[in-house]
C-alpha cells in the first residue's frame, strides 16, 4: 500500500489494478449518493460528498497516469491511442474539481432557479462522465496495462 502522497512503485501492477477497481466501486457508492442528493434537490449535500472524495479521486488518477501509462508506453505503445484519450479525461475531472466546484458551491444556496438548475446539470454531468470514465478504464486501460506488464 501507498503511504502519504508518494506513489508506491513497488506494488505489482496486477494488485494495483485490483485495488483501483475496488476504489472504483467505492467511488460508485458515492456517485449513487450524489445522484440521490440531486434528485432530492440537495445540492449542498451533493457538493459535500464530492469534496469528501476529491483528493482521493485526484490521487487515484495520478497513480493511473504514473504507473499504468508508464508500462503501456513502454511495452504497448502501438496500442496506446485509446488509453491516452481516456487518461486525458482526467483533465476534465481535475478542472471540474478545482474550478467548476467553486461555482457550484457559490450557487448551491442560490434562489435563482436558473443557477439552481445549472448546478444540478453540472453535478449530473460529473456523475455521468465519471461512471463512463471508470467503465472505459476497466474495459480498455486496465487490460492493456496487464498485457503490457506481462510482456515485460
Ligand atoms: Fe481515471
Amino acid at each position: 500500500m501507498t503511504s502519504g502522497n508518494r506513489i508506491d512503485f513497488n506494488e505489482p501492477i496486477p494488485e494495483m489494478i485490483t485495488r483501483l477497481k475496488s476504489e472504483h466501486k467505492k467511488f460508485e457508492f458515492d456517485l449513487a449518493k450524489i445522484k440521490t442528493s440531486i434528485k432530492d434537490d440537495n445540492i449542498t449535500l451533493a457538493t459535500e460528498i464530492i469534496q469528501g472524495i476529491s483528493d482521493t479521486i485526484i490521487r487515484h488518477a495520478v497513480e493511473e497516469e504514473a504507473r499504468l501509462m508508464r508500462v503501456i508506453m513502454r511495452n504497448a505503445k502501438e496500442e496506446s491511442v485509446e488509453s491516452i484519450k481516456i487518461m486525458q479525461e482526467h483533465n476534465w475531472v481535475m478542472n471540474f474539481l478545482k474550478n467548476r466546484m467553486i461555482i457550484i458551491n457559490k450557487i448551491a444556496t442560490s434562489s435563482n432557479p436558473d443557477e439552481h438548475e445549472q448546478a444540478k446539470n453540472d453535478l449530473n454531468e460529473f456523475v455521468y462522465n465519471l461512471r463512463n470514465h471508470f467503465n472505459e478504464e476497466e474495459q480498455i486501460v486496465f487490460p492493456l496495462a496487464l498485457k503490457a506488464e506481462a510482456s515485460d
